[in-house]
């Protein structure tokens, strides 16, 4: 494969009009060492449904240590659109829920992000009314909703699919038992928005225990909900009471912090991460520990140290098994390492399409249903690549770290929904990455 350096001419076609317009691109060149220092940004996940869970309250809340990335800046536009003052400035959002005065978000936005859905329950809550149309999100697999509506119904809320938009109206909210039939991470945020406007007592049985569902609680907790046992598969939660506007720290990324160590591991690097919080890292921890990777932590830090690494079988579970959402960027890593690795992929059935990019830079994986065969190559080779998903872009980016020659990943709006400045991060500590637009034609 011809390794891409530097730009190549436009090619002109010989027929019709001339190519226009440009392409983004982060350009990586491979091969180089990770050390030094970086800090984590606030959690994505979080983010997405603290803020929605500000128009819960009947006065402003300040939300501290949001990511800037475009997903935050989309959810802002959502709120404004439906009435809310909300401003963000310097990783602080202060929104004031009260002149909102509308139920009815625009598919032009909300198709923008499977998290829109947070909307749903929080609009119920505000107007006893939602019209939302059935969210987007990355393209991984079939992400339906119908644990969150058969919640929603549980609670008393009366839902209806017209023309795409889910129509729903608070019938005679009460607090129920809700049990989940999966513990979706999305269906236990929305019952908990829920729960805390429904009179009486809620218990979401077989609920969601990801660090984002216990920030979401304690973020409701904050505003005055009752809301206990977040973080366990049961949860409890007594509504009706007033909530009103509180300031409140979101916490770190787990997937950031994750992909960081995973570009330290794979790069043999040295690499001190501050801002983490180290137990929402164990099941990643065990894995690197197990490669032959140093890992050590400390209060909020967690340091990564490289090295020869030995091939490890991966199984992507809830919480606080292997995140799904870090399964691209290691395998990325496992298809440099020498001998065979297993992946299995438990929770999205589609999250395999970035490996044919991986192939195409060299690496040796065989893909059959949920499972990866991995056998680690002696060398990757940079190339024009293609991100699918934001993490499909996460593992494109380690593997540009570590192939020969240089890489360019298309698709930066995938990775942009949820890395904060990542080749900024990067670079600080020695990556050679850069965002560069390319012209249409252009011959790499
Ligand atoms: C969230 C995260 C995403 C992460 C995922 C799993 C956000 C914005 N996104 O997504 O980054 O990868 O958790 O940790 O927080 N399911 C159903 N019916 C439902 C809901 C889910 O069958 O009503 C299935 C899904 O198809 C999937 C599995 O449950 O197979 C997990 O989904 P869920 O935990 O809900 O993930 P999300 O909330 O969509």
């Amino acid at each position: 494969m011809r390794a891409h350096t530097g730009l190549a001419p436009v090619i002109k076609p010989r027929r019709g009009r001339p190519l226009t317009g440009s392409v983004e691109r982060l350009r990586i060149h491979g091969g180089f060492r990770l050390t030094g220092e970086v800090s984590v940004s606030g959690g994505k996940n979080a983010a997405l449904a603290i803020i929605p869970a500000a128009l819960l309250a009947d006065s402003p809340c300040t939300i501290e240590n949001l990511p800037d990335i475009d997903d935050v800046h989309i959810l802002m536009e959502m709120l404004t659109w439906l009435g809310a003052d909300a401003v963000f400035e310097d990783g602080v959002m202060t929104i004031d829920p009260r002149p909102v005065n509308r139920f009815d978000p625009p598919y032009s936005l909300t198709s923008r992000m499977r998290a829109s859905y947070y909307l749903v329950p929080v609009l119920l809550g505000r107007f006893g009314r939602a019209n939302v149309p059935y969210p987007g999100g990355c393209d991984i697999g079939s992400r339906p909703i119908d644990l969150t509506i058969k919640a929603l119904r549980a609670l008393g809320a009366e839902l209806d699919n017209q023309h795409g938009t889910l129509i729903a109206s608070a019938g005679q909210m009460r607090g129920s038992e809700v049990f989940l039939d999966f513990p979706s991470v999305g269906a236990t945020i929305n019952a908990m928005l829920t729960a805390v406007n429904a009179p009486g007592a809620t218990t979401i049985i077989n609920a969601a225990k990801e660090p984002h569902v216990v920030d979401v609680a304690n973020f409701l907790g904050s505003m005055g909900a009752y809301i206990k046992g977040a973080g366990t598969n049961v949860i409890r939660i007594r509504g009706g009471r007033p909530l009103s506007g509180s300031t409140y720290t979101i916490i770190p990324d787990q997937i950031e912090t994750g992909t960081l160590m995973i570009a330290a591991a794979a790069t043999g690097g040295d690499v001190t991460i501050r801002g983490a919080i180290p137990t929402h890292m164990e099941s990643l921890s065990v894995k690197l520990l197990e490669m032959g990777v140093e890992v050590r932590d400390m209060d909020d830090v967690i340091q990564i140290r490289g090295g020869p690494l030995r091939p490890v079988n991966i199984k992507t579970q809830v919480y606080p098994g292997f995140p799904t959402d870090l399964q691209q960027p290691t395998t990325a890593m496992l298809s440099l390492v020498r001998g065979t690795s297993v992946v299995t992929e438990t929770i999205f059935e589609s999250r395999y399409r970035y490996i044919e990019e991986l192939q195409r830079m060299g690496a040796n994986i065989r893909v059959m249903d949920r499972t990866a065969m991995v056998e680690g190559v002696t060398r990757l080779t940079g190339a024009p690549v293609m991100a699918s998903d934001l993490r499909a872009g996460a593992a494109l980016i380690i593997a540009g770290l570590i192939a020969e020659g240089t890489t360019e990943i298309q698709g930066t709006q995938y990775i942009d929904r949820g890395y904060e400045h990542i080749e900024v991060k990067l670079r600080g500590l020695g990556a050679r990455m850069e965002r560069v637009n390319v012209p249409l034609g252009y011959n790499g």
